[in-house]
């Protein structure tokens, strides 16, 4: 893994006891995502798959956005004086990235510590979970500059939200703050930004004591059985479980049931078995 630590990086990536802080890193700009930023982000998650350091991974923002959306110059404007193929290609990398990031090898945190607006809101949702600071501000303030959102804001929105809420904030581009995003149930908590860094590193010990294999297999299909027909869904879950238990050479079942049968060291309804 390069580690990027120079204020000079569009993404900066930090370890600590299993968690890798990844930074948009662009706080004069708001962590606007520029093209650069967006094929930084494509090569850091696939360094980050095969580094055991690791275990979860942390999205947040440099300064006091997480990120202000595409960056209207660079990935708007310029790209559109450069052409059809131009903004196809930049299309491909900023989309690139967030479907990486909607089925990464590892669980993901999105930690949302300040402002949010429009194309931010993909790689939010494609985040598994996300825990956001009161005082963050987010927004769909494509309407206010004369879009609909596109980089699929609305289908990511839409996942999330209900219809009436959706439809609201796109159609006035109203700001909210972290409690009425937890409300409509686009981030799983809010809290006083002096404590998010505490409640996602606790968020993220939990994670860290769970099977890596069954973590990455429950999340894939839980994303994936939502829009299946019942009897798919039944046998592509069944089917997901039976290749888990060939992926995982622990054997976490066998142990998971010995630990509470035979050894009665824990209690599956009140934690993780000791790994
Ligand atoms: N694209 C390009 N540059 C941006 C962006 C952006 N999305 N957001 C901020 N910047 C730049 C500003 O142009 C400014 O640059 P400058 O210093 O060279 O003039 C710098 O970042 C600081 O921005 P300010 O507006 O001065 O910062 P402030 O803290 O007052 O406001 C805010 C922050 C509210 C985020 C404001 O910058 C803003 O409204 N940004 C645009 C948000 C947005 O609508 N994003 C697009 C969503 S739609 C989509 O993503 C498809």
């Amino acid at each position: 893994m390069t580690e990027t630590n120079t204020t000079q990086d569009p993404v900066l990536v930090e370890f600590d006891n299993g968690i890798a802080f990844v930074t948009l890193n662009r706080p004069e700009k708001r962590n606007a995502m520029n093209p650069k930023l967006n094929i930084r982000m494509l090569e850091v998650l696939d360094e980050l798959e095969a580094d055991d350091r690791c275990g979860v991974l942390v999205l947040r923002g440099a300064g006091q956005s997480w990120s202000a959306g595409m960056d209207l110059k660079e990935y708007f404007r310029e790209n559109d004086g450069k052409g059809r193929a131009a903004v196809l290609k930049s299309r491909r990398q900023s989309g690139g990235w967030w479907n990486r990031l909607m089925y990464f090898e590892k669980p993901t945190i999105a930690m949302v510590n300040g402002w949010c607006f429009g194309g931010a809101f993909t790689p939010l949702v494609s985040c598994d979970l996300a825990i956001a600071a009161d005082e963050a501000t987010f927004g769909l303030s494509e309407i206010n500059w004369g879009i609909l959102p596109g980089g699929n804001v609305t289908r990511a929105v839409a996942e999330v939200m209900n219809h009436r809420d959706s439809l609201y904030y796109i159609m006035t581009g109203e700001t909210f703050g972290g409690q009425k995003a937890r409300e409509m149930g686009l981030v799983n908590e809010s809290v006083p930004l002096a404590d998010l860094d505490t409640r996602v590193r606790a968020l993220c010990a939990t994670l860290l004591e769970k099977n890596p294999v069954v973590l990455k297999a429950a999340k894939d299909t839980f994303k994936r059985v939502r829009n299946m027909p019942w009897e798919q869904a039944d046998d592509y879950i069944y089917a997901k479980l039976e290749q888990m238990l060939f992926l995982d050479k622990s054997n976490g079942r066998a142990e998971g049931l010995k630990q509470f049968l035979d050894d009665k060291t824990y209690r599956p309804g009140l934690g993780a078995y000791k790994r």
